[in-house]
C-alpha cells in the first residue's frame, strides 16, 4: 500500500457509523476513502452495496474495499460473486493479516454486529498493511481464479 491508493468502502444500514469510522481512520492514514455509502440507515440491501464495491476493485479503480454488514458474511458472498475479487471476513487481526499475505484478498469484510470499532481498526490495519508473499500462494490464488473461468 502507498499513500494515495484508493480504497471503496460500502455497507448495508447495519453498519453506517462503523464505515464512516474505517473511513476517517483509513484517510487519516493518507490513503483515499471511496465511500460510496449508504448514508441513510433506512433498511437497504447488502448484495447492492457489496457488488458496488467489488466492481471498483475488479475495474483496478480502487485498490482494495473494505465492506460491512450486520455479520458481514451476506456483502462477503456478494463481493465474492464478482470475478476478480476475493474478498474474507475477519473479526481477528491474524485472519485479517493472512487473507492479504497466503490468499492476496483484495476486499475485506468485517461484521458490524460482531466486532467493536477498536478492533474494527485494527483489523483494517492488519489488512491494508500486510503484504501478498507470492510463490506457492500464488499458486494457490490461481487456482482459485481458474474456477472463475
Ligand atoms: C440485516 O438485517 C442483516 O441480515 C445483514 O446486515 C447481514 O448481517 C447479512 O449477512
Amino acid at each position: 500500500m502507498t499513500a494515495g491508493d484508493r480504497i471503496v468502502l460500502s455497507s448495508d444500514h447495519t453498519a453506517i457509523p462503523l464505515r464512516l469510522a474505517i473511513a476517517a481512520h483509513i484517510a487519516a492514514r493518507g490513503w483515499v476513502a471511496v465511500d460510496i455509502g449508504p448514508t441513510t440507515a433506512e433498511s437497504t440491501h447488502y448484495p447492492e452495496h457489496g457488488e458496488a464495491a467489488a466492481r471498483l476493485v475488479a475495474s483496478g479503480d480502487c485498490r482494495f474495499g473494505v465492506v460491512l454488514c450486520g455479520t458481514g458474511q451476506g456483502i462477503m458472498m456478494a463481493a465474492n460473486k464478482v470475478k476478480g475479487i476475493r474478498c474474507g471476513v475477519c473479526g481477528d487481526t491474524f485472519s485479517a493479516r493472512m487473507i492479504r499475505q497466503h490468499n492476496d484478498a483484495n476486499m475485506l469484510s468485517i461484521g458490524a454486529r460482531v466486532v467493536g470499532e477498536g478492533l474494527a481498526l485494527d483489523i483494517v490495519d492488519a489488512f491494508l498493511t500486510a503484504q501478498f508473499e507470492g510463490g506457492r500462494h500464488a499458486t494457490r490464488v490461481e487456482m482459485i481464479g481458474a474456477l472463475e473461468r
